[in-house]
């Protein structure tokens, strides 16, 4: 369990001198309670699972020993980011890789903020956790003597990627996990069904502060429509993602942070949020496309693709000694500097080498997508541009899953449960949800937590109208994206400020989205304004390379009186016997 007052996220003995937070303008007044009518219904049950990815459905399927499991989804099970995840799922099995190197690949993606724990516990129960989605029928693609075929993203410096469908790995893994939750009876699914907030729980003076289930809306009439409320012993939260504060991004339109804002709410602390992965090789389809954008995946780069700018020059050999396979912070930002530097907004991926048939039988997803954009990967270069792919941080956990309310866990990328760090290592994320969803549950039969009675919810209530939402992307885009400095997140704090001011909404899905966005939006652009240094995925124009004094964790909380409140925690040493402190 993550102790109140404190963070699980290191040690507190620390010599380190803490950084100076600079000052921030004022930051967006945000409500502490989604405005929506009182519960028409109640519903109890043992666990409520929120989200219907891999995180939350093997949650699910975890669980179901507990008693009863309801999935609460607010689309169809299959809408989340999971069924988008091409590249694959990496874990350890060909000879010649190892636990350690897989370990020393995410530590230094991570640029010195991963939780070292955290990354041994994925990288080491990873492969049963694999073991056991092929059990429940995932299919992965195999040579004709029935190996498993593997690759390599950037990052890696063995082949230990398995994929599924060529480039539709997510796809052929949420498939499997569907099934196996349809067929279970112990568990019960709702979509379109959206969480609005988590519900406070009662508690004993000395205890520290819980959740007692969630409200939600569900579209549709009759006794289980509208808005109501689920009780339960545990809320296991697996929403994804945070994309759609961006204007173009690879993740779906249901990547509204909706479970962030919910948990930001309730008094759960956020970590790490600062790092927005940007992938580097998003189809760039003109100046004007906007939302969900198509993905060229980094393994298209590992089987040979090479990037090239706008004189067809291979702009990553001599940048780093991976080239095009370096971690993703590092190409995405010799992208954007090779597009500064041409003032252009795309380079490109030269895939041509590969041939029309792999490009069929490898890449059906990413052929498709460029043919519909009269792209032919076979003869024509693919333009490409960074775009938001995934949030490294999330609500804080510890390694079983707790987070700093009782009865509230998290995994997967709504989770920060310390393996990402600064910056994800590519196909390590659907390996995180297997593993801390079966932590979680694990935790869940051995402690049985009680139930605990609602208690009177005093929160203020409030609405941001959705009319803002394009303008709040914009600013983000502009000012909080790959490239950062003081002034422009000073603007887009302030242009967040105006934004939220108009407030006059009527409950509905699109204004309950909209709070949910700006909400995530203010959290993560006041931690990027804060952290004055480049690492990872956070990279600051106005301070070069990273900061010892900031090598640490970044706590984002709100309380009523003070609103956004952030909180700075320093990393534990790195132990330099790993040698995986890479200097980028
Ligand atoms: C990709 O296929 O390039 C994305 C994989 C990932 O984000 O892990």
């Amino acid at each position: 369990m993550v102790p109140d007052g404190a963070s699980l996220t290191s040690s507190p003995v620390q010599a380190q001198s803490l950084p100076s937070f600079p000052a921030l303008p004022a930051l967006p007044s945000l409500p502490r309670r989604l405005s929506a009518e009182p519960p028409g219904w109640v519903r109890e049950v043992d666990v409520v699972v929120v989200g219907s990815g891999i995180a939350g459905l093997t949650a699910a399927l975890e669980c179901r020993d507990l008693g009863t499991i309801m999935v609460v989804t607010k689309d169809e099970l299959a809408a989340g980011s999971t069924h988008w995840a091409q590249g694959g799922i990496a874990w350890v099995q060909a000879k010649g890789d190892t636990i350690q190197q897989h370990i020393d690949d995410t530590l230094v993606a991570g640029a010195g903020l991963c939780i070292e724990e955290a990354v041994r516990v994925l990288v080491t129960e990873g492969p049963e956790e694999v073991a056991k989605l092929i059990h429940r029928g995932a299919e992965f693609d195999r040579d004709l003597a029935g190996e498993l075929e593997l690759t390599r993203e950037g990052g890696h410096k063995r082949d230990r990627i398995a994929h599924a469908g060529g480039d539709a790995t997510g796809a052929e893994i949420e498939r499997a996990l569907i099934a196996a939750v349809t067929a279970d009876r112990a568990i019960e699914i709702v979509e379109h069904a959206l969480v609005l907030d988590l519900i406070p729980a009662e508690v004993g003076p000395c205890e520290r502060p819980a959740v007692a289930g969630v409200t939600l809306h569900v579209l549709g009439e009759g006794t289980r429509g509208g808005v109501g409320a689920v009780l339960a012993r545990a809320v296991v939260l697996a929403t994804g993602g945070v994309g759609q504060i961006y204007a173009v991004t690879t993740n779906p339109p249901v990547s509204t942070g909706d479970g962030v804002a919910a948990a930001l709410r309730a008094g759960a602390r956020l970590r790490d949020i600062e790092f927005i992965q940007f992938h580097p090789t998003v189809l760039y389809l003109g100046t004007g496309a906007r939302g969900q954008l198509p993905l060229v995946s980094e393994a298209v780069r590992g089987e040979g693709g090479q990037l090239v700018n706008s004189r067809g020059e291979r702009f990553m050999v001599g940048k780093h000694e991976l080239a095009e396979l370096a971690p993703r912070d590092v190409v995405a930002k010799q992208i954007m500097k090779e597009m500064a530097a041409a003032d252009v907004d795309h380079v490109y991926v030269d895939g041509r080498m590969l041939g029309e048939e792999t490009w069929r039988v490898r890449f059906p997803t990413i052929w498709h997508s460029c043919r519909r954009a009269g792209i032919n990967p076979a003869t024509d270069l693919i333009p490409v541009a960074p775009a938001c792919h995934y949030f490294c941080g999330g609500v804080e956990t510890d390694i079983d899953g707790s987070t700093n309310l009782s009865g509230l866990y998290a995994c997967g990328e709504v989770a920060s449960s310390g393996v990402h760090g600064a910056n994800r290592l590519a196909s390590n994320s659907l390996l995180e949800g297997l593993v801390f969803a079966r932590r979680i549950a694990e935790q869940l039969l051995d402690q049985r937590p009680p139930r605990r009675p609602p208690a009177q919810d005093r929160r203020q209530a409030g609405l941001i109208d959705r009319s803002v939402v394009p303008a709040m992307q914009q600013a983000m885009s502009r000012h909080a994206g790959g490239l950062r400095d003081a002034s422009g997140l000073d603007r887009c704090v302030q242009e967040l400020a105006k934004l939220a001011r108009q407030s006059d909404a009527e409950p509905g899905l699109e204004s309950w989205e909209a709070t949910n966005l700006m909400t995530v939006a203010a959290a993560v652009v006041s931690s990027a304004r804060l952290r004055e240094e480049s690492r990872g995925a956070h990279w600051r124009d106005d301070f070069e390379g990273r900061r010892e004094v900031w090598r640490g964790h970044l706590l984002v909380a709100h309380d009523d009186q003070q609103g956004l409140r952030h909180h700075f925690v320093p990393a534990l040493p790195e132990r330099p016997a790993n040698g995986h402190s890479d200097h980028r």
